[in-house]
């Protein structure tokens, strides 16, 4: 494997900001990360690990380690490998978890997860980890880098560089990486025949699409930006995959936009959060979970009654939606799992759009770094 960054990927080849150009790459990212791991079957093949069957078979626990974005991937990842290889995962922040004395031992598998390859306390988690005796995999963008080096598996994203300090296409490939890994695990382990499994990587496969046709709503985005640009504060909802997805859109609007959101799954906003509701603060609900589309709605009432200024996230066809919601960014038809990987676009677009009427720094907002490689 080997991965070859050009200058035309290192400069913003007509985007104003590397950021935007990032999010537009993300569908080719995302296509590269999977088909480079097809074999002549199609099915997943990944290079650099080296778990075999039976090695897969002792696997009964799972730690997602990251920090940041990435740990917002690993939620997902989370979601993906407990539906489809039915193994208990615990996702940590990677500076709280060397100090949690984890339950390790040689039948956990701990997956490290940075597009840097160098954060150091994602790195020192990978060390912990090994001491204990655990299977090591990282998941990373960078090829060489100290994570890639260390851990006893790599998994590469095919995301290319990433200049923007707020990370998009890195995270979508990560999450794709691990669906990848959920479904070969899956199928090895025997949770999921061949039929299912060919099912949902098609359907995987088809998810680069489903993106380039959000990225085709931008101007919609944009005006919806122009509403919540100068709030206060705001707040992002979603149940399920949802939440999972909300808590990295969240963190987009405080990184680059500066406006202070939290995300909440829908269903706890009652408990207490609901105060902070007041005439037109934003809430950004997501509802792509088809099988918990009611519900959603009932949540986004609750905020609605309260004077909340209401922007859904749905597919395609749920119309309904539209009783409750302010506005309403629709993504086209697809299945639940996979729908917070396509619906997430928009969400990294409106940040963007604030930001860039805010006449903030877009690419390197205050106070943050690319890689922190400090504790
Ligand atoms: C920094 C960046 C974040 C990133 C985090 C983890 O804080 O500003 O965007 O998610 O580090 O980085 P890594 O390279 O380990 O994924």
């Amino acid at each position: 494997t080997e991965i070859t960054w050009d200058l035309e990927s290192a400069t913003k080849g007509g985007y104003p900001h590397f950021m935007l150009k990032e999010i537009h790459e993300q569908p080719k990212g995302i296509q590269e990360t999977i088909l480079r791991r097809l074999d002549a079957d199609g099915l997943v093949r990944f290079d650099d690990i080296r778990l075999s069957k039976e090695d897969l078979a002792e696997i009964d626990k799972i730690y997602i380690v990251a920090c940041g974005t990435a740990y917002h991937a690993g939620l997902v990842g989370k979601k993906a490998i407990e539906k489809m290889a039915r193994i208990k995962v615990d996702v940590e922040i990677a500076s709280e978890f060397r100090y949690d004395n984890p339950f390790i031992d040689s039948k956990t598998l701990v997956i490290i997860v940075s597009q840097s390859g160098e954060t150091l306390d994602t790195l020192a988690a990978l060390r912990e980890a090994k001491r204990k005796g655990a299977r090591t995999l990282a998941i990373t963008n960078v090829m060489g880098s100290s994570i890639a080096r260390e851990a006893e598996h790599v998994i590469y994203t095919w995301a290319g560089p990433e200049i923007a300090v707020a990370s998009t296409k890195a995270y979508t490939t990560q999450i794709a990486c691990l669906f990848m890994l959920a479904l070969d695990m899956g199928y090895k382990r025997g949770v999921l025949d061949l039929a299912a499994y060919r099912e949902i990587l098609e359907k995987l496969k088809g998810i680069p699409e489903k993106i380039k046709a959000v990225l085709k709503n931008d101007l919609q985005v944009q005006k919806i930006a122009g509403k919540i640009k100068d709030a206060a504060h705001g707040f992002y909802i979603g149940r399920g995959m949802d939440y999972s997805i909300a808590v990295e859109g969240s963190l987009k609007m405080k990184e680059i936009s500066y406006v202070h959101t939290e995300a909440f799954p829908s269903g706890e906003l009652k408990h207490g959060t609901i105060a902070l509701i007041e005439d037109g603060t934003p809430v950004i609900a997501l509802a792509t979970q088809q099988s918990l589309f009611e519900k959603s709605i009932s949540n986004m009432k609750e905020v609605k009654a309260r004077g909340a200024y209401v922007i859904g996230v749905t597919l395609e066809g749920n119309e309904l939606i539209e009783e409750v919601a302010d506005d309403v960014l629709y993504i086209p038809k697809v299945d639940d799992m996979f729908a917070g990987l396509v619906g997430v676009v928009y969400l990294q677009l409106l940040a963007y759009h604030v930001s860039v009427m805010k006449g903030l720094d877009v690419d390197k907002p205050r106070n943050l770094a690319k890689s922190v490689t400090v504790e």
